[in-house]
């Protein structure tokens, strides 16, 4: 129980990665907010963490919209009394080879994976200053530090990720807040299967540990990082990618 008494916010957590990161809080003790835009699997993944004895909040918020992001933290604040740990998971693609990709296809990806991270690290930030205490973790990704073919807009998004990451590292330490960001490789979850099969496959041969990721991987990785376990580490960025950047 490493998360006992924590409120998570998890962006995101209706499916995918934030789902299986909600659902480890909760087994480690953690009060879990589902945010996400998607109200059936809000509704289904609250669902299964109460049937399992955890306990959780479903919201159903738009992070690109910093007015239902302010809501979100507001609301939780109402419900939990603070905010401890926020993820900032909730992300999209929307791949193009830089002479094909279109303006909205650019926007929407920074809309979502940039700005919706900053509008939730800055409404969380304010809380956790107040706290004194807190911890932010980010979804960058493998793509962010090392470019990937189709994928301008998003690699731009993760690699921003990290820059906000360590700036909120450095500004937000001594008031007892931590910052970290999380580089996953190759998951398998709703969004990497939208990839070609190929593609997969050789991203599979490339990892020396020869699998995608699971989200269960990706979670342990936030549970550790979200916990006093890992009390001395801020501005980091820490892979979960079966070695396939090697
Ligand atoms: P997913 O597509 O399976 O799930 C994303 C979730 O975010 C969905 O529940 C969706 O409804 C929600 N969401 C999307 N836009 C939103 C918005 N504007 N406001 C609130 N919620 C929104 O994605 P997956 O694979 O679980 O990825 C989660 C995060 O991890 C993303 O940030 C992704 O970029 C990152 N990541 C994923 C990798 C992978 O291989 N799956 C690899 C590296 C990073």
């Amino acid at each position: 129980m490493r998360l006992k008494k924590k409120v998570a916010i998890i962006t995101g957590g209706g499916r995918g990665i934030g789902e299986a990161t909600a659902k480890k809080f909760a087994e480690e003790g953690a009060k879990v907010v589902i945010a996400d835009m998607n109200q059936e699997d809000i509704d289904r993944v609250m669902e299964e963490i109460k049937q399992s004895g955890g306990e959780a909040l479903g919201l159903s918020v738009n992070v690109v919209d910093i007015a239902q992001v302010e809501e979100m933290i507001s609301r939780t604040v109402e419900h939990y009394g603070k905010v401890d740990i926020i993820v900032n998971n909730a992300g999209i693609t929307a791949d193009a080879r830089l002479v094909k990709m279109q303006e909205d296809q650019f926007d929407k990806v920074i809309a979502v994976n940039l700005k919706g991270v900053y509008n939730c690290g800055q409404a969380a930030a304010k809380v956790m200053v107040e706290q004194g205490s807190g911890v932010i973790l980010s979804a960058s990704s493998v793509v962010g530090i090392y470019g990937n073919f189709g994928q301008t807009n998003y690699a731009a998004t993760k690699w921003g990720v990290i820059g906000m990451t360590k700036t909120w590292a450095k500004e937000l330490g001594r008031k007892g807040v931590r910052a970290n960001a999380v580089a996953p490789g190759f998951i398998a979850t709703p969004m990497v299967e939208k990839m070609p099969e190929k593609v997969l496959d050789s991203m599979k041969a490339k990892a020396p540990l020869q699998r995608l990721g699971t989200p269960e991987d990706v979670a342990n990785l936030y549970a550790f990082l979200a916990s006093d376990e890992a009390s001395f580490i801020t501005g980091t960025v820490v892979s979960v990618d079966g070695g396939v950047v090697l």
